[in-house]
């Protein structure tokens, strides 16, 4: 069997409504040859505040950093602040482009959905089809994770995070300054944040490889751990 040494700290940074939960596979997958710990971004009201909270907590330096969603757009602010910091990073199922009209407007109301039931129930039931592939919906255990992480999030964090994105900067002008190894991984079903969007980050990232996950929607980490798990160790052991 070959023995790896723990390579580097893995940065791990959540999307919205979800928490450590959402890379419970990947740490339990990956913990022999990293160091992983997970963001809490739950009190910040911005993706450079999230960014910087990161960056204080992180006793490391430098390390590896792997974002998904929300976290994707706090990881490239990351690249934007502190690029020194880190030495390979990971891409998830998102993008480096602004919202849409229609994406502002579906934001501005699920916010109000949340605030008037103060409960996340029609928020998830929204939500589910774009969140998972179609086969996905009715799977119970998966279903359960993503409500309990919803619930641990809280309405005034999503809220929070809601107009973070709105304000968010666009970040294509970050993309031509990243010089590390990037893993750009998407489901290739994902309907939040499609394959294309991913695609574009290749295109402008000097040293990036696109991994594309089948049969799989928005949340690959908890969707198909397995392959994410392949993934994320060739770039942990990769040059
Ligand atoms: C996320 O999963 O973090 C968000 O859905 C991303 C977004 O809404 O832009």
């Amino acid at each position: 069997m070959t023995r790896h040494k723990l390579t580097s700290s893995l940065v791990l940074v959540p999307g919205l409504l979800l928490d450590h939960a959402l890379w419970e596979p990947q740490i339990a997958a990956l913990s022999g040859i990293c160091a992983p710990w997970v963001a809490d971004l739950r009190r910040e009201g911005s993706i450079a505040t999230m960014a910087s909270r990161v960056l204080a907590e992180v006793a490391a330096q430098p390390f590896a950093l792997a974002g998904l969603s929300m976290g994707g757009y706090v990881a490239m602010e990351i690249m934007r602040q502190a690029p020194q910091r880190v030495t390979k990073l990971a891409l998830l199922d998102t993008r480096a482009t602004l919202d849409t009209p229609e994406e502002t407007a579906r934001r501005h109301e699920l916010i109000r959905l949340a605030q008037a039931e103060r409960g996340f129930a029609p928020v998830t039931a929204r939500m589910l089809p774009l969140l998972v592939h179609p086969e996905r919906v009715s799977d119970e255990p998966l279903v359960r994770v993503i409500r309990e992480m919803a619930e641990r999030v809280g309405v005034e964090a999503y809220v929070r995070h809601q107009q973070a994105m709105m304000a968010r900067p666009d970040f294509r002008t970050v993309l031509p300054h990243i010089g590390c190894p990037t893993l750009v991984l998407c489901g290739r079903q994902d309907a939040l944040t499609p394959l294309e969007r991913h695609e574009e980050i290749v295109r402008h990232v000097r040293a990036a490889r696109l991994v594309v996950i089948e049969r799989c929607g928005h949340l690959p980490t908890l969707e198909r751990p397995h392959e994410v798990n392949v993934a994320l160790r060739d770039w942990l052991l990769g040059p």
